[in-house]
């Protein structure tokens, strides 16, 4: 399933209007990894009209594909008004075409038509319907059009197996106890439907033509910069609140201890902290 750690709010139902100021930080983490995909989308399609970002969130992403597509329409689809209100001021500031669009995924893509590229970071997997979503996003799509979609990949990783505190194997055991949490706030989804993750299958059934899965690497090494840090510890913040009733007591102690801005073997001031994540990408076509 990927890296589902970063966007993760207290409960199982997200309050993304509140997430804005980690989903942004996180996504400008990430931007050497979004610039590699956007090449990518690039050889695949090298002058979009009209690009539909669905589930923006605060527009890192839609204004780094305005900026590398400055011919190109972006159209910021989002279901949370705070994120979009951040896009949009982003966007201003930088002086970049998008446009924003309130409205729920999969209904919105009926407003649009003609999409040269649509774009689903991370977002699908927060939509009950998955298949319905894909289905509306292909039917918005121009013949030739090319859908990317963002799931999978491996679990991010940001410290060495043994901490030097606690038990080591900390982030496996992370990693189960967010499974956990990610399958509840699945079924807790409205419309919410039980699908195999066969991505390029069911963009299959969409109608779309899958054309190619690739990985892209994040990879910053130690010593890691402040913002790398801040990224780390709302991630683990948010992460302990999610994964609490499934982590033994002794993990949750090393957990505080990670996150106590004083302490030397927390993340703000240990010299180990790395970031290394994969990110999986499906593209497909729509004939
Ligand atoms: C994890 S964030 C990803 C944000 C952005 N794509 C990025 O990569 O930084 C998921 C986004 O999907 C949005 N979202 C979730 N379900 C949605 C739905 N049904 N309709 C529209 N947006 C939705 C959330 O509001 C949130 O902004």
């Amino acid at each position: 399933m990927g890296d589902h750690s970063h966007h993760h709010g207290h409960g199982k139902d997200l309050d993304w209007n509140a997430m804005g100021e980690s989903i942004e930080l996180r996504a400008e983490v990430y931007r050497p990894l979004y610039a590699q995909i956007i090449d990518a989308v690039r050889e695949r399609m090298p002058d979009p009209s009209l690009i539909i970002d669905a589930g923006s969130g605060p527009g890192v992403v839609s204004c780094a594909l305005a900026e590398a597509f400055p011919r190109a329409e972006v159209v910021a689809l989002d279901n949370a008004p705070a994120l979009l209100e951040r896009a949009q001021r982003r966007a201003d500031a930088a002086g970049l075409r998008v446009r924003t669009l309130l409205g729920q995924i999969p209904d919105a893509f009926a407003g649009l038509a003609g999409a040269d590229v649509v774009w689903f970071g991370h977002s699908l997997h927060h939509v009950g319907d998955q298949k319905a979503a894909l289905a509306a996003a292909a039917r918005a799509m121009a013949a030739g059009g090319l859908l990317v979609l963002l799931e999978g990949g491996l679990p991010a990783r940001w410290l060495p197996r043994d901490i030097g505190i606690g038990r080591p194997g900390l982030q496996a055991r992370l990693e189960a106890a967010r499974e956990e949490w990610f399958a509840a706030m699945r079924s807790a989804l409205p419309d919410a439907r039980h699908e195999v993750e066969d991505w390029p299958a069911l963009l299959a059934a969409a109608g779309l033509k899958p054309a190619g899965t690739r990985s892209f690497l994040l990879d910053l090494p130690a010593p890691v910069p402040p913002k790398v840090r801040d990224h780390l510890i709302a991630m683990l913040e948010r992460e302990r609140e999610a994964t609490a009733e499934h982590l033994p007591a002794e993990d949750l102690a090393t957990l505080d201890r990670l996150l106590d801005p004083d302490d030397p073997a927390g993340l703000r001031r240990r010299p180990d902290v790395f970031l290394l994540d994969a990110q999986t990408v499906h593209f497909a076509v729509k004939e």
